[in-house]
């Protein structure tokens, strides 16, 4: 067995990669190394230019969070083999519709981890300080000197909710600050360094001098920090949420900033944002003291914006080499490491009963053998990946093809 995969028997240089608003040069490097021909365009396509590009026979589309990958732009794109959204979400692609047709969709989730857990560090700092207020001062020529409500960060105690890739990240940093370190998963999680896992959200907030929240947005975590549990935080504590806006009830929050039961709190996520860069920005936080407020730009580093091109593009290229689909979002996972001497056939296929029998039984009518299987499902789809020992693959894929369940099927080497 090797991990090395063998020359396609598509050229390479006629695999098409259209990349739109600006996506990474880490990317167009990745693509240029396998020989691919790119074309790339500035901005995000409307419907209509999109659908009319995919028609000229697109095999990879990379997007950033402004171009909408419809049902139509979709059913326009015959050749399209995979969608890569050059960012963390993936709402502007309709992923129900990339998969009923055999388009897996990949992103980055966590290329910018690193990103926001220095932001989380640096405020821990900046509320411990009063830094904005004292920055903004002496901008506005007040010059107020003061060590009142300034502390260290050494010593004191952190407290992470939710502790996956960024919570677990902080967790660490803190570590090296000289911080005490609890955390509260709903998963049994294993604690990085000296971190220390508590049972509780109420024996964190009891704990912690700050507390900084790390979880997704689900119906659990709606408002998760409200009155109740800011009400069990210690006196003078900070609150940090660089996580999702909808997590804090931001009225409560004001009030107990207001009557000094916090001693500040450090916002990147807000539960409404505006839509571009010219609109306004209205929030009950606006103007309170010890308040650092930012503009949802924990993860918006030059380092991640690199990584995120690396990574997506590393993705795409495997599924076009090998068929491998681990990490997409909308699709069934699987990765099987190419076999020398064989001849890899793969196909996406309607989930009914009886489609492995046929494929199997159309490759052992030409005495074909096959060496490695795998088929990954999800209610909606089959993907299967098979080697087979003979070169009848092309032969195989025709037949498979015209089964009436077949969506795609694509034969690599
Ligand atoms: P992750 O999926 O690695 O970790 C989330 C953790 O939260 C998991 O361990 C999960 O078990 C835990 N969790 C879920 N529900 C919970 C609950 N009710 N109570 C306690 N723990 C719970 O996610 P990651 O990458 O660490 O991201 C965390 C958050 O940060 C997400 O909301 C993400 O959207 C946000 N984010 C914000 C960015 C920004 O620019 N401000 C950039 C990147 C991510």
């Amino acid at each position: 067995m090797t991990k090395s995969t063998p020359p396609t028997s598509f050229p390479k240089s006629e695999i098409k990669v259209l990349l739109l608003e600006n996506v990474h040069e880490s990317a167009h490097e990745i693509f240029r190394g396998q020989g691919f021909h790119i074309e790339a365009l500035p901005r995000a396509l409307k419907e209509d230019e999109l659908c009319a590009k995919l028609e000229e026979g697109v095999h990879i589309l990379g997007i950033r969070s402004k171009t909408h990958v419809t049902r139509r732009a979709l059913e326009s794109g015959k050749r399209l083999l995979s969608v890569g959204a050059f960012c963390i979400g993936t709402n502007q692609i309709d992923l129900v519709a990339a998969n009923a047709a055999g388009v897996p969709v990949f992103n980055a989730p966590f290329s910018n981890t690193r990103s926001v857990a220095e932001l989380v560090i640096c405020e821990v700092v900046m509320l411990a300080r009063q830094l904005g207020d004292r920055s903004r001062e002496v901008h506005e020529g007040k010059w107020r000197k003061v060590a009142t409500n300034s502390f260290e960060v050494r010593g004191k105690t952190l407290g992470i909710i939710g502790y996956g890739h960024i919570g677990s990240q902080v967790g660490v940093l803190a570590e090296a600050m000289g911080m005490r370190v609890l955390s509260h998963d709903i998963r049994t999680t294993l604690p990085m360094g000296n971190n220390k896992a508590v049972e509780s959200l109420d024996a964190l907030l009891e704990a912690s001098d700050f507390v900084t929240l790390h979880v997704p947005e689900t119906a659990q975590t709606k408002g998760m920090i409200g009155e109740a549990e800011i009400a069990k935080m210690k006196q003078g504590a900070y609150l940090i949420n660089l996580s999702r806006g909808t997590v804090v009830d931001l009225d409560a929050l004001a009030a107990a900033l207001e009557a000094k039961k916090l001693g500040g709190a450090a916002l990147d996520v807000y539960p409404q944002e505006p839509e571009s860069n010219s609109d306004d920005f209205t929030n009950v936080m606006r103007g309170l003291a010890n308040v650092v407020l930012t503009p949802h730009i924990g993860g918006s580093t030059a380092e991640a914006q690199e990584s995120i091109g690396r990574e997506v593009a590393n993705s795409l290229t495997r599924f076009t080499n090998t068929g491998a689909t681990v990490g997409a979002v909308n699709f069934p996972q699987l990765e099987l490491a190419p076999l020398e001497g064989t001849h890899r056939v793969l196909n996406v296929h309607k989930n009914v009963p009886g489609v492995l029998r046929d494929i199997n039984k159309l490759v052992s009518d030409r005495n074909a053998n096959v060496l490695g299987q795998i088929l990954a499902t999800d209610p909606q789809i089959g993907y299967l990946v098979m080697d087979l020992d003979k070169d009848v693959a092309n032969d195989v894929r025709k037949a498979i093809a015209e089964l009436s369940s077949s969506i795609k099927t694509r034969i690599l080497y």
